[in-house]
C-alpha cells in the first residue's frame, strides 16, 4: 500500500502530459516530486484524474496547434467531472500567460518553467473556484535538491537537468523569452542526484541543458565547477554508467570537452551539435555567433581527438531571407560532416522573437518544403552510408528491450548512439553485451552478439 506523506494533496491524483523536449520530460518528473510531497497521487489513467497537467511546448507553431486539439478533446473529461482541475504548464504558459485563458475557458491553472514549487498554492487557488496564474521567471531557480519521480519506466537510463533557461538569443528561438535566463546547477546535487540513479540500478544518464558546454557553477568558496570538470566528475561515479548530454551550441564547445570524452570510456563517442544552417548569411540573421569555418572547425576537432565519434544536428530549412545558395551550403555542410543524424525542421516564425521583429519570412512554404525534402533525403542517405561503415565492427551495446519489430530480437544502443536489433538470448534491459554488425539500415545497425 501506497503511504501518502501529510499534505493538500489528499490522495488527489495528478495527470500529466507532456509535449516538447527532453528538458520538458525531466521536468514533468519534477512537478511529480513536488506534488507527490504535497500527498498528491501520479496516475497513469487520464480518466480518474483529478487534476489534468499539459506540460507544453511552443518551439514551433505546429507544437502548439496539436496542443489546442488536445486541449479540445480534455473538455469531454471536464464535462464528466465538474470539479476537475486542468493546467497548463511550460513553455506555452510562459508565452501566452493569462491569453490562454481568455482562449480557452477549461484552463484553471497557468504556471511557467520556473514556478513549478508553486503548483501546491495554484492548485489550492484553482479548487476554490479561481483561476491561478504563476508566470515568474527566475534568476536562480534550478530545482536543485528535488529528485525527480522517474516516469519513463525502464529504469535503466534517465534525464539529468544540469542548467536551465538560454542566453543565446538564436533569432528565431522561443527558448529564451519561455524559459529566461541561463543558469547552472549546484554539482553537489547533480553528482547526489546520480548516485541514487546508480545505486537504485540505472545504467544511463543524459545531462540536459539548452546549452550544456555553458556550464559553469560557482561556489561560495570560489571553486569554479565548468562542464568539463562535471563530465568528468559524472563519469566517475561508476564505470557502469554511460554518459550523455545535450545540446551542445557550436561556439561553446571546447577541447577540454572533447578531452573530457576520450579520456572516460564511459562518456558516450556522440555529439549533438545543430548547426541550423551551413551558410555564413543565414547564420549572421540567426545570430548563431559562428560562422560555417568555425563550425567545420569544431568537426575536425571532434574528429581528430575522438575518431569512433558519431555527429548528430538540428537544421532549419527556409529561414528568412535564405536563398538557394543558401540552401546549397547547408547541404554541401551535411555532406562535409557527414551526419549519422539529424532533427530537421522548416522555420516557423514565432511571435516576439527577433526574427519575427525585424526580418520578413519571405520563403513561401512550397519553398521550405522543397528544401527540407531535399535536406531529408540527403540526411538518409548520409544516415545510410554513416551506419554501412559500421559493418563488420564490434560495439558494446546497453540493452534497453525487445525490438519493436520482433519480440524474438533485443534493441540497444551503442556509445555513438546507434540503435542496434540483434537475436535475443536470455537478455534483460540494462546488460551489456558486445554485438558484431552484419547488416543495417538507414536507422538501425542489425547484428549477431559475439563473446569480446
Ligand atoms: N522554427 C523552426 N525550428 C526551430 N527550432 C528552434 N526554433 C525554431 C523555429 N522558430 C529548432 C532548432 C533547434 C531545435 C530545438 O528546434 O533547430 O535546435
Ligand atoms: Fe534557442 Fe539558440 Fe538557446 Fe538553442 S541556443 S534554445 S536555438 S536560443
Amino acid at each position: 500500500m501506497e503511504i501518502l506523506r501529510p499534505g493538500t494533496g489528499n490522495g488527489q491524483k495528478i495527470y500529466i502530459e507532456t509535449y516538447g523536449c527532453q528538458m520538458n520530460v525531466n521536468d514533468s518528473e519534477v512537478v511529480v516530486s513536488i506534488l507527490k510531497k504535497e500527498g498528491y497521487r501520479h496516475t497513469e489513467n487520464i480518466s480518474e484524474a483529478d487534476i489534468i497537467f499539459i506540460n507544453t511546448c511552443s518551439i514551433r507553431d505546429n507544437a502548439e496547434q496539436r496542443i489546442w486539439g488536445r486541449l479540445r478533446d480534455i473538455k469531454q473529461y471536464k464535462k464528466n467531472n465538474n470539479s476537475l482541475i486542468v493546467g497548463i504548464i511550460g513553455c506555452m504558459a510562459e508565452r501566452l500567460k493569462e491569453d490562454l485563458i481568455e482562449k480557452e475557458k477549461l484552463v484553471d491553472i497557468i504556471a511557467g518553467p520556473d514556478s513549478y514549487r508553486e503548483l501546491p498554492v495554484l492548485i489550492r487557488t484553482a479548487s476554490d473556484g479561481s483561476k491561478a496564474v504563476n508566470v515568474e521567471l527566475s534568476k536562480e531557480e534550478t530545482y536543485a535538491e528535488i529528485s525527480p519521480v522517474r516516469l519513463g519506466k525502464d529504469g535503466i537510463s534517465a534525464f539529468v537537468s544540469i542548467m536551465r533557461g538560454c542566453n543565446n538569443m538564436c533569432s528565431y528561438c522561443v527558448v529564451p523569452y519561455t524559459r529566461g535566463r541561463e543558469r547552472s546547477r549546484d554539482p553537489e546535487t547533480i553528482l547526489n542526484e546520480i548516485n541514487d540513479l546508480v545505486s537504485n540500478g540505472y545504467k544511463e544518464v543524459t545531462l540536459l541543458g539548452q546549452n550544456v558546454n555553458s556550464y559553469n557553477f560557482n561556489d561560495d568558496k570560489g571553486n569554479q565547477t565548468d562542464f568539463s570538470e562535471l563530465l568528468r566528475r559524472v563519469a566517475s561515479v561508476s564505470p557502469e554508467l554511460r554518459v550523455r548530454f545535450s545540446t551542445s551550441h557550436p561556439k561553446d564547445l571546447s577541447d577540454e570537452v572533447l578531452y573530457a570524452m576520450r579520456d572516460y570510456n564511459n562518456i558516450c563517442k556522440s555529439i549533438h551539435l545543430p548547426a541550423q544552417s551551413g551558410s555564413n548569411s543565414v547564420l549572421k540573421l540567426m545570430n548563431r555567433k559562428y560562422t560555417r569555418e568555425w563550425y567545420l572547425d569544431r568537426i575536425g576537432a571532434i574528429k581528430r581527438i575522438i575518431p569512433e565519434c558519431e555527429i548528430s544536428t538540428d537544421l532549419i530549412a527556409g529561414f528568412c531571407g535564405e536563398t538557394e545558395e543558401d540552401h546549397k551550403g547547408t547541404l554541401s555542410l551535411m555532406e562535409s560532416v557527414g551526419y549519422s543524424f539529424a532533427f530537421m525542421f522548416k522555420y516557423s516564425e514565432r511571435p516576439g522573437t527577433q526574427a519575427a521583429r525585424n526580418y520578413a519570412d519571405d520563403v513561401p512554404d512550397d519553398v521550405k518544403t522543397r528544401r527540407l525534402t531535399e535536406i531529408i533525403n540527403l540526411q538518409n542517405r548520409l544516415s545510410l552510408a554513416s551506419n554501412k561503415k559500421d559493418i563488420g565492427k564490434i560495439f558494446e551495446v546497453l540493452v534497453e528491450g525487445t525490438s519493436k519489430k520482433s519480440s524474438s530480437d533485443m534493441s540497444g544502443r551503442n556509445s555513438q548512439n546507434k540503435v542496434v536489433v540483434f537475436a535475443a538470448d536470455n537478455e534483460k534491459p540494462g546488460d551489456y553485451v558486445y554485438v558484431e554488425i552484419t547488416d543495417c539500415t538507414s536507422a538501425t545497425l542489425l547484428g549477431k552478439r559475439v563473446k569480446k
